[in-house]
């Protein structure tokens, strides 16, 4: 059930501009470092639509990869300020984070997000698939029913399934410095691990991350659960200091 290859994403929302490409190369800089050879996980930094070709053509990293923070699921048309999976692809994107509880809030059903991530796989894009429950979800002990149907109503079995990455992010978590314990984090991920397996008729687990508040303070908390294959980071990931700080405590 667990992935030897650790994961460690950054969502920067609406944050960075062109000189934020300082950050990246701090990271990338720390990375080729890192235990001497390098760092063996995967980096990924989901940054703002403006800043992906920037990105791309700036860095040659073989350690960092650029994702995107949502997508339209057409193609092309009258969609006013909307970005297609097709631009992100053709700008250099690898990743899409898709169903962000934020992006949900104004308005994306799990409809809505199945038919984005269509749009993403059709592109050979990597999903970062977010799930979570809200506070009163939780306090009713609704948490696993509410991800199951998250996940059975955005994911079809036909998908190519390897390219999806399931981000668990419990919307109580995200920017409150909440977190769950680490038994209620251990059953969520086994829960996740099992019903994808057995809805979607895989062979292995899927890689499922942990979102929610993660700092350089508590990521040592996480690193005792071998389930959590890694992590979507989103305040801290502004912060190249941060980020690293993260990576490095969760080897301490
Ligand atoms: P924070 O790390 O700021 O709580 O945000 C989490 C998140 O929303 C990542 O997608």
């Amino acid at each position: 059930m667990t992935n030897k290859l650790k994961y460690f994403v950054g969502n920067w929302k609406m944050y960075g501009n062109f000189s934020s490409l300082r950050i990246i190369n701090q990271i990338h800089r720390f990375c080729s470092r890192f235990k001497k050879n390098g760092i063996k996980d995967k980096i990924i930094l989901c940054v703002p639509s403006t800043l992906i070709y920037f990105f791309t053509t700036k860095i040659k990293s073989k350690f960092i990869s650029i994702g995107a923070q949502n997508c339209h699921y057409q193609r092309s048309g009258a969609f006013t300020g909307s970005v297609s999976a097709s631009m992100l692809k053709k700008s250099g994107a690898k990743y899409v984070i898709l169903g962000h509880s934020e992006n949900r809030s104004e308005g994306d059903t799990n409809q809505v997000i199945k038919k984005k991530i269509e749009s993403a796989l059709d592109q050979k894009l990597y999903v970062i698939f977010c799930i979570g429950e809200t506070i009163n979800e939780k306090k009713k002990g609704k948490t696993f029913s509410v991800i199951r149907k998250q996940m059975k109503d955005s994911i079809d079995k036909k998908y190519n399934l390897k390219s999806i990455i399931i981000a668990y992010e419990p919307i109580w978590s995200i920017g409150t410095g909440n977190i769950p314990k680490v038994q209620e984090l251990k059953k969520s991920f086994r829960f996740i691990k099992n019903e994808f397996k057995k809805n979607f008729k895989t062979k292995t687990f899927p890689v499922v991350l942990y979102g929610g508040s993660v700092n350089d303070g508590n990521i040592r908390a996480f690193s005792s659960i071998s389930e959590i294959d890694g992590f979507l980071i989103g305040g801290a990931s502004q912060s190249s200091k941060k980020f690293i700080d993260i990576i490095k405590n969760y080897y301490k």
